[in-house]
């Protein structure tokens, strides 16, 4: 199969994705998160194929992306009121809801669950796929199962080449990691992954909420996390990561103490400077936890293409937007956590 790139977003190709969607066609989708592999969620056969073209396990269930929130209701039952409340604060943005599903959304896009997870992507060009489409858009992270999620086009394009019909270039991500999930059908609701929307953000609307024990610790054999995908090592670059926690300058000098010529660094801008020996890539200013976002998955793709047999990673605190950029740095290095003591 032969991708089409469209570099252009104009009525016409906004037209010709639509009609890849409802076609049962599979189509690479920009958001302000990452890019994701879409389909037309209502269509057993077309969601099957994203699951092929991913190499993703099937009971890893899938996201369904709607143009507003009217469409709750459609693919929603038992909707509580703090759904609504969500919606008007936070979309389009990067907030996914698990709420139970209606029976249009078949058990293969859910993976066999009750529950479906909902979002409105803040991105123009994908809204006006949606609408256009008039069905909402099951979709993953454009990357293969186990890579980095991408945040440009090219990125999608280097995992699915041949796999997809089209890539929509929208332009590089603006958020840079996955939405944040939450489970509105417990209660207290529960934190299942953190993500471009702030902790902090939802608890200012809902009051309490739980977090699920996968967003910080690595699971036992044999434990389920809720959110399947937790479950699954992620991001992971071939070298071996260690992430480096505590105050900036203690995990500069700690990584520093161990880091040769074939050592990969991911760390704050200001501190490159000591490790110009080594492979570097930064995560922006210490203080700028939007920029840490923004590059963390280009960074931690970088490395597969050097000769670096281990990296080190400099880690924001769990605050704010920290709280995701830790939670994926910390998954890439599967769990491998060191904190560097003043
Ligand atoms: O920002 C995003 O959310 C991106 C863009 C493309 O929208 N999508 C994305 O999808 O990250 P994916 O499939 O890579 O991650 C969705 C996560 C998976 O871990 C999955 O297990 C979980 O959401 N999930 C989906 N439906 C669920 C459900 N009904 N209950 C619990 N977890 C669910
Ligand atoms: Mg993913």
């Amino acid at each position: 199969m032969q991708t089409e790139i469209f570099t252009h977003i104009t009525e016409e190709t906004i037209a010709r994705c639509a009609a890849i969607i409802r076609n049962g066609g599979l189509l690479g989708i920009p958001t302000e998160t990452v890019y994701g592999l879409g389909a037309d969620a209502l269509n057993e056969d077309a969601v099957r194929r994203i699951f092929e073209a991913k190499g993703r396990p099937q009971d890893n269930p899938l996201i369904i992306h709607v143009a507003e929130a009217s469409w709750i209701a459609r693919y929603c039952e038992n909707v509580p009121e703090s759904a609504y409340r969500l919606a008007e604060a936070f979309w389009p943005g990067p907030l996914t809801m698990i709420l139970p599903r209606k029976k249009i959304v078949p058990l293969r896009t859910t993976g066999g669950l009750e529950t479906v997870g909902v979002r409105c992507p803040n991105h123009p060009a994908t809204l006006a796929v949606i609408r256009a489409a008039d069905v909402p858009i099951a979709a993953p992270s454009g990357n293969l199962s186990g890579r980095p999620s991408p945040t440009t086009a090219e990125h999608m394009r280097e995992d699915m080449d041949g796999r997809i019909d089209a890539i929509l270039d929208g332009g590089a991500c603006s958020v840079g990691v996955e939405s944040t999930i939450i489970d509105l059908t417990v209660s207290p609701p529960c934190l299942l992954r953190p993500g471009g929307l702030p902790l902090e953000s939802l608890r200012q609307v809902l009051g309490e909420v739980q977090v699920d024990k996968a967003v910080l610790q690595k699971m036992a054999d044999g434990e389920r996390p809720r959110a399947p995908g937790m479950k699954y090592r992620h991001y992971a670059p071939k070298a071996p990561v260690t992430v480096v926690t505590g105050d900036p300058h203690a995990s500069a000098a700690y990584i520093r103490a161990r880091a040769g010529a074939h050592t990969g660094v991911i760390c704050f801008s200001e501190f490159a400077e000591m490790f110009t020996d080594c492979t570097v890539k930064t995560l922006g200013s210490a203080l700028d936890k939007s920029e840490h976002a923004r590059r963390v998955f280009d960074d931690l793709r970088f490395f597969d293409g050097t000769d670096v047999t281990e990296i080190f990673a400099q880690c924001p605190d769990a605050t704010g937007l920290g709280l995701a950029v830790r939670n994926r740095l910390q998954k890439a290095a599967g769990f491998c956590v060191v904190e560097a003591k003043a």
